[in-house]
């Protein structure tokens, strides 16, 4: 049996899960708390997310009767940044998470660059990504170290070698998607010309050997493989491998993402695009729509006291939301819309407005975004979105996965664990240890634990689609300087 530890390193917390090829053997989650500052910024320590690997890691291979591990795979944020000191691993500055949009002056003073920018990689010239991030770490905290991705931080730790993935690399702004390469002129837009950069390395690769859990067997460092960003790691684990398969993952973010063969398309309808995974034996495109929060939106709801937990989402939301509606702008909206401000929005209060109205707004406002994004990927890839597949902690509210289902008008499948991201980082550490295994192989079919059908009529749907985007639209279009 070919044991793994697979590691995803997400925005709220690090899951560790042991897979023995046919079962999993234990999983164990340790919570991780960014701090969400004013002025949109969001920063996590990054002791606090190595510490929760270490953590994680630990104890999912204790629960699992410490069985010798093949190999440890790894999983990330994608666009999350940190400086630090490559010859003592030590930090030099805070983590600077996906969500954080301090770093938008970055990419005001590039505006004549946007269509070179999208070109060459895909994205678009906004804050999520990493580059603007590690420019204005670069400009604002420290000259010392290098700037990068949290997984080359973490990989170092593992394994001492300066490396990140393809699919890491191409949320960068850095990288020629169709080469796979750095781009130097995208570099020294950016001011980065002078800095040391990891390795790009496939997924299904070995990069290099790991002590930090312990447990090998024979006491040998344990090979780490399977580097991916975590929302690609879903794409695997769902089974999306041919051009049109489209799933959504619903964590701290929502990420609607479509393979689209071996071959980057530039989206037309306001999407970015990106590697999906690249391997030995291929290289995969996809193109991808993002909600900046949505567990952290129901998080906030119950923040605030408007929900009295995060899984409660069932049993307060109202039946209606009586004409509230909610646009999940709270760290800024992404493609089409794009205004990187936070511009989270309620509107259609009354006196009628329940609680529970309010919760229901903020289910059906996710639910809306993602079917704008599914329709925007339609346009792309040239046919319908006709079933949705979908993963994540948010699966579990039902009335969300009825709403998106009303909402976009097609069945909504479930898939059937909760841990698609791990499962699928894990996969790909499986054909970095065998050269015979082929991408489909190395992946579980599967069949929805749960399907939700539509229930509104497409009138029904239409009408709330609309009063949706035109919250959107003025909530994108309000700016701290209007
Ligand atoms: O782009 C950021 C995204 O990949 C983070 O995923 O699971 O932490 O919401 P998650």
């Amino acid at each position: 049996m070919t044991v793994i530890l697979a590691v995803d390193q997400g925005t709220s917390g690090t899951k560790a899960l042991v897979h023995d090829g046919e079962r999993t053997l234990s999983v164990v989650e340790v919570p991780v708390r960014p701090a969400y500052l004013d002025g949109g910024r969001v920063e996590v320590d990054p002791l606090e997310l190595l510490q929760s690997v270490r953590q994680a890691g630990i104890r999912a291979l204790r629960e699992a009767g410490d069985p010798p591990l093949a190999a440890v795979s790894l999983a990330n944020q994608g666009e999350s940044v940190l400086a630090w000191d490559p010859s003592t691993g030590r930090p030099l500055s805070t983590v600077l998470v996906w969500q954080d949009g301090r770093a938008q002056d970055v990419c005001a003073g590039m505006g004549e660059h946007t269509e070179l920018i999208r070109r060459r990689t895909g994205l678009v010239l906004d804050p999520y990504f990493s580059a603007p991030k590690m420019a204005w770490l670069r400009r604002h905290a420290t000259r010392e170290g290098v700037v990068t991705t949290t997984d080359s931080w973490l990989v170092h730790q593992l394994t001492g070698e300066f490396v990140t993935d393809a699919t890491t690399a191409s949320r960068s702004l850095l990288l020629d998607l169709d080469e796979v390469a750095w781009d130097p002129e995208l570099l020294a837009l950016f001011g980065l010309d002078d800095e040391a950069l990891p390795r790009v390395a496939r997924c299904d690769e070995v990069v290099g050997g790991t002590s930090m859990f312990g447990a090998s067997g024979s006491g040998a460092e344990v090979p780490v493989a399977g580097l991916v960003v975590d929302q690609q790691a879903a794409l695997v684990a769902e089974r999306c491998l041919d051009p049109g398969m489209v799933k959504c993952t619903y964590g701290t973010g929502a990420f609607l993402l479509g393979a689209t063969g071996d071959r980057a398309v530039r989206s037309a309808h306001g999407l970015t695009s990106s590697l999906a995974w690249s391997l030995r034996a291929s290289t995969g495109y996809c193109l991808d729509g993002q909600v900046y929060t949505a567990g952290s939106a129901v998080r906030w709801l119950v923040d605030l006291g408007l929900l009295s937990a995060p899984d409660a989402l069932d049993a307060e939301a109202a039946g209606d939301s009586g004409g509230a509606c909610f646009v999940p702008g709270l760290a800024g909206l992404a493609q089409p819309w794009r205004n990187p401000e936070p511009c989270g929005a309620f509107t259609g209060l009354g006196l009628a407005t329940t609680r529970g109205r309010l919760v229901r707004a903020v289910v059906e406002g996710l639910a809306a975004q993602v079917a704008t994004l599914a329709r925007a990927m339609s346009a792309d890839i040239g046919v319908p979105v006709t079933r949705l597949r979908v993963d994540g902690g948010l699966t579990r509210s039902h009335t969300l996965m009825q709403a998106q289902a009303d909402l976009l008008q097609v069945p909504v499948d479930v898939y059937p664990s909760p841990h698609a991201t791990a499962l699928g980082t894990a996969a790909l550490a499986r054909l970095a240890l065998d050269d015979e295994l082929s991408l489909p192989a190395a992946i579980d079919g599967w069949s929805p634990a749960v399907s939700f059908e539509p229930a509104w009529t497409e009138r029904r749907a239409a009408e709330a689609m609309a009063r949706w985007e035109k919250a959107a639209r003025s909530a994108a279009a309000r700016r701290d300087d209007t």
